[in-house]
């Protein structure tokens, strides 16, 4: 039976709280897309997660957790680590590090000897996290290879059955996920582009490597990770019969069946909030195709054209 959405009170977060304790599954918004969330201390309701969302194993997933001091005690942070959290938390950031002898779920890393963390910004994810005293692995609430939810009634959609209690805490702010960024080696590497620019982060730690996407090491690298149903087209420039279009800056060329702006003052951080939702919109038998204009490659438009590249590319079957 679908599950309904409950308005993110503190009642509803207490309750959430106390189902995620029993080993149960809550979605709940962060600033960056929902979370399908699950006591990370706890095998079988991690377990449960990659069932619900139909996820390769080999994928693992993002832990959260309220402050520093709380990462801490699963991971090893050295003074690197300790500055980047300092500054990016609470946020929309993932650091992957080494794992320490804790508590924390083997499959919720997919069985690697490091861990992608994260402190999330967002007030109900913060309550959450605060209510049940627990780290919560949290993968995006969509189902595996699937574009990820921005709104409670995407995850209502595709995992309505399968959760306990979807919070709804309205829209997300940020639109695209976290960054991963490896600080588990020397070489800082960015594993995934996100929320936090990679200018940012270049500000603070000097140079960082791009992943070797041959080695797979973060699978969320997979190339069609985020696909909708209808065929992408990228940096379209005229209209194919019966597309829609994901219109960028103020002129949108003619003969588009259906047009939504990401942007239309060509502001990347609106963009990246209405990048998922719009995809959702636009994926419909109605059209022939999603066609989308050209996004500019720096700040947030690196996530946002690597997620479109993702979803344009052939499908593998995998994701
Ligand atoms: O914004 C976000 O990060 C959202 C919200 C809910 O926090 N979560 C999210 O989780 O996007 P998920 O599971 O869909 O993506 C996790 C990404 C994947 O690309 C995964 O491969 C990578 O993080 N990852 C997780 N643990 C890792 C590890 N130990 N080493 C390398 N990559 C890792
Ligand atoms: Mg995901």
């Amino acid at each position: 039976m679908p599950v309904a959405l409950v308005p993110a009170s503190p009642a509803a977060i207490e309750r959430a709280a106390q189902l995620l304790r029993a080993g149960e599954l809550v979605a709940f918004p962060t600033e960056t897309v929902y979370g399908l969330g699950a006591d990370a201390t706890n095998e079988r309701a991690v377990a449960a997660i990659f069932a619900v969302k139909r996820r390769p194993r080999f994928n693992p997933l993002i832990v959260h957790v309220s402050d520093l001091a709380e990462a801490e005690t699963l991971a090893e942070f050295d003074a690197r680590a300790r500055r980047v959290a300092a500054d990016f938390w609470p946020g929309p950031l993932s650091l992957v590090l080494r794992r320490r002898d804790s508590g924390l779920s083997l499959l919720a890393s997919a069985g690697l000897d490091t861990v992608a963390i994260r402190a999330p910004a967002h007030p109900v994810a913060q309550a959450l996290l605060r209510a049940c005293r627990r780290p919560l692995a949290a993968p995006s609430a969509n189902r595996s290879g699937r574009v990820s939810p921005t709104a409670a009634a995407h995850v209502a959609s595709e995992l309505g059955d399968n959760t306990a209690m979807i919070l709804d805490g309205g829209r997300t702010p940020v639109g695209v996920e976290s960054t991963v960024l490896d600080l588990s080696d020397e070489t800082p590497t960015l594993l995934r582009p996100g929320g936090v620019t990679l200018e940012a982060l270049s500000a603070m730690l000097g140079p960082i490597a791009a992943p070797n996407v041959t080695a797979l090491r973060s699978p969320g690298m997979l190339a069609s990770h985020y696909a909708p149903v209808l065929p992408l087209r990228l940096d379209a420039e005229a209209a194919l019969p019966g597309e829609a279009l994901l219109a960028f800056g103020p002129d949108a060329p003619p003969g588009f069946a259906e047009v939504l702006w990401l942007s239309r003052s060509g502001d990347l951080t609106e963009a990246a909030a209405n990048l998922f939702a719009m995809l959702r919109q636009l994926d419909r038998p109605d059209f022939t195709g999603i066609a989308v204009m050209p996004i500019p490659e720096y700040g947030l438009g690196l996530a946002i054209n690597d997620r479109l590249r993702r979803a344009a590319a052939p499908r593998t079957g995998i994701a």
